[in-house]
């Protein structure tokens, strides 16, 4: 089960402890288009630490998908990861630069099957189509575990129990094409869960389902994070969804974090005019609803069009003539969040 959570008590979140199991720092992933670059991420840095959830906010096609399909090397082209580091962390404390890791190595084969997992929106990306549901799941799990195979089975159909299939004995002999898309987005789950991952990267993960199951799910993740000290990078438009289940929260615009800190934090006292903007309308902490990320004013630019210095001047009642249209402001300690604005840098007052 999730934590339960004091609403007003900043200190319930402790801040993180160790190194991150994945640090990502000036992030660029750009797509060369026959119309032009598209930069859809453009100078991440983000860390995402074991034992903790980091919830990705941000409007559509602020660049959180490809940002996290970055980590996994699994941008289609004309994409290209074209600056920055993706530093992960094993189990057994070497590091490796993801972001240069060669695309056909074995290194990077090995941590997306077993220490990185991840969840998309649409489940036919990872299930293959033309073997059993159940099949698949064993094989994953005697892959990553030291157990018999009918220990694996059993293990298969207690997860598909858990993320909500109904009869799992009998779904575990089903194909993917049987099941309704509600059904293969939770075999997707299960499988992703099944090999234990160090990290979980889960895109839009429960967006399709009803709430029950939502909920279902959410709880299932948290509850393997507890057990696993597993990290999990969730992307969700869902504010509730943030509020009962991060700790860590990153808001992006336009390709960049803006506002990063513990959740707490960003919700009671958000510093940038786009963090501010998106949570006008904030649930409750510890009394969650069911929220979409409200509309701001205007609309996200042409993704070839950008604001030349801080993306985000032209939708901000606060922008500073003569300031914020001529750098890109960089990420600074505010308190206890990172924040990237001209309104609380020095470079602004002139200093
Ligand atoms: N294959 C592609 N070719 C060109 N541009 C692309 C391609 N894929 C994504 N983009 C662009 O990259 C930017 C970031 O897209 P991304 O899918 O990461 O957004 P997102 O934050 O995940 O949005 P959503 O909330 O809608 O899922 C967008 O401007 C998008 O148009
Ligand atoms: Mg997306």
């Amino acid at each position: 089960m999730p934590q339960t959570r004091m609403p007003t008590d900043p200190f319930h979140i402790a801040p993180p402890e160790g190194s991150p199991l994945i640090e990502i720092r000036g992030l660029q992933t750009h797509f060369f288009t026959d119309d032009g670059i598209v930069k859809a991420v453009d100078g991440v840095d983000l860390d995402v630490y074991a034992n903790r959830t980091l919830c990705i906010l941000g409007e559509s096609g602020c660049g959180k998908s490809i940002m996290a399909r970055s980590i996994l090397r699994i941008v289609d082209a004309p994409g290209k990861i074209t600056a920055g580091s993706i530093v992960y962390r094993g189990a057994d404390g070497q590091t490796i630069d993801l972001a240069k890791a060669r695309h056909v190595s074995k290194a990077l084969r090995d941590i997306r099957g077993q220490d990185i997992a991840m969840i998309f929106q649409e489940p036919m990306v990872s299930l293959g189509p033309i073997q059993k549901i159940g099949r698949q799941i064993v094989e994953t799990i005697l892959l990553h575990r030291s157990v018999t195979k009918r220990e694996a089975r059993e293990i298969a159909i207690e997860i598909l129990d858990k993320v909500g299939i109904p009869k799992p004995a009998e779904r575990f002999e089903a194909y993917p094409f049987e099941l309704s898309g509600g059904m293969r987005q939770r075999a997707m789950i299960a499988m992703a869960l099944s090999c234990q991952p160090r990290l979980l990267i889960a895109d839009e993960p429960t967006t399709a389902l009803d709430v029950t199951t939502q909920a279902q799910i959410l709880d299932l993740i948290a509850e393997l994070k507890e057990e696993l000290k597993m990290g999990v990078m969730l992307i969700t438009h869902d504010l509730g969804v943030v509020a009962e289940v991060a700790e860590d929260v990153a808001v992006m615009y336009m390709g960049r974090v803006v506002e990063k800190g513990d959740v707490f934090s960003i919700f009671e006292n958000p510093q940038h005019p786009y963090t501010q903007a998106l949570l006008k309308s904030v649930p409750k902490l510890g009394a969650p609803k069911k929220k979409r990320l409200p509309a701001i004013r205007g609309m996200v630019p042409h993704p070839l069009a950008r604001p030349s210095g801080c993306t985000f001047r032209t939708r901000c009642d606060r922008a500073i003539a003569r300031v914020c249209e001529l750098r890109q402001p960089a990420l600074i300690k505010r308190d206890s969040t990172e924040v990237a604005c001209f309104l609380h840098s020095k470079e602004a007052a002139g200093d």
